[in-house]
């Protein structure tokens, strides 16, 4: 239920994943979307081709806000302390992040007088020069607390829930994306070639590497079952290029710090060097800023 005068739900990030929702979500109810800045928002007002339809946000930039009861944060990883500012001056009931990697504790630091949570969704969009394009319909899962969030997506026709076990739905997440993420930057090959030799046995070795880490943490897969479902995730998305690898193609930042270097930094916090990932994470910082 909506607080009168108060969008009932916002999104900060007005990239690929946001615009996406954002169209899903404002087919069925108001939604403030708010870009990084005036000139973006500005841009985006006209209207912004998501998919097949024209989508006309309702768009804010961070110094003119509204008002919103829950607040999605959908911009990339190295951005979240700054949009995390940006969701607290919404005034919400709720900030959740949907973002990769795992960065929680930021968004903690940030927005410490409101609930905070991160989920996880394997619903896919791409720009596309200046459109978005949805890239298949996923599963999005949330924290306890977020039901008014998952409710709102299950209206507008996304497959959402609360999670109960939301820490190990992240792990197994961030497992697949420090195995499929930097090897398809750093070969420049769609997901699937990472099941075939030679990149195959790297691909293994990352997480053999990672496993054990991950299980440590919470993780509920064993080994075989670990490989299992990054070798499923690659099958499945055989076809589709990364997001690693789409940003280095586009010379963006890529979100390796998040991704690769959260897993380097729980390694180190129990003693472990994981020197595959440590390479990687070398190779794929030199190829674009993190
Ligand atoms: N795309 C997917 O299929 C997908 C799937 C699962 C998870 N994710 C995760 O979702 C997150 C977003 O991904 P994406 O693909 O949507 O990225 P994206 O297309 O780069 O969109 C991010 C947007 O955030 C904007 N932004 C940056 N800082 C901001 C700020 N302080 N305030 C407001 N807006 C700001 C960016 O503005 P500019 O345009 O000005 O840079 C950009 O439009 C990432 O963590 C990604 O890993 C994405």
């Amino acid at each position: 239920m909506a607080t009168p005068g108060r969008y009932p739900l916002a999104i900060v990030g007005a990239g690929a994943l946001g615009l996406h929702f954002a169209a899903g979500l404002a087919a069925v109810g108001p939604v403030a979307l708010v870009a990084r800045n005036a000139a973006r928002a500005d841009a985006l007002r006209a209207g912004v081709q998501v998919g097949a339809r024209l989508f006309v946000p309702e768009i804010f930039a961070p110094d003119a806000l509204p008002a919103a009861d829950w607040v999605i944060l959908l911009v990339k990883t190295g951005d979240t302390a700054e949009a995390a500012r940006t969701a607290l001056a919404l005034q919400p009931r709720g900030v959740l992040s949907l973002q990769n990697g795992l960065i929680e504790a930021t968004l903690r630091a940030e927005c410490r007088t409101v609930p905070v949570g991160q989920g996880i969704t394997t619903e896919g969009a791409f720009r596309e020069g200046s459109r978005v394009q949805p890239a298949g319909a996923g599963d999005t899962l949330l924290p306890a607390g977020f039901e008014a969030v998952a409710d709102a997506l299950c209206m507008a026709g996304f497959r959402a829930r609360v999670e109960p076990q939301i820490a190990a739905a992240r792990l197994a997440k961030l497992l697949v994306n420090v195995a499929i993420n930097p090897l398809a930057a750093l070969f420049r090959v769609p997901n699937g070639a990472l099941l075939e030799p030679p990149h195959r046995v790297l691909l293994e070795a990352l997480v053999h590497e990672a496993w054990p880490v991950l299980r440590q943490a919470g993780l509920d897969l064993d080994e075989d079952a670990a490989l299992a479902r990054v070798v499923a995730v690659a099958t499945a998305t055989a076809g589709n290029r990364a997001s690693m690898l789409q940003d280095v193609l586009a010379g963006r930042r890529t979100e390796i710090d998040a991704i690769t270097g959260t897993l380097l930094t729980m390694a180190e916090a129990g003693g472990v060097e994981l020197p595959t990932h440590r390479a990687v994470f070398t190779l794929v910082r030199r190829l674009a800023p993190s």
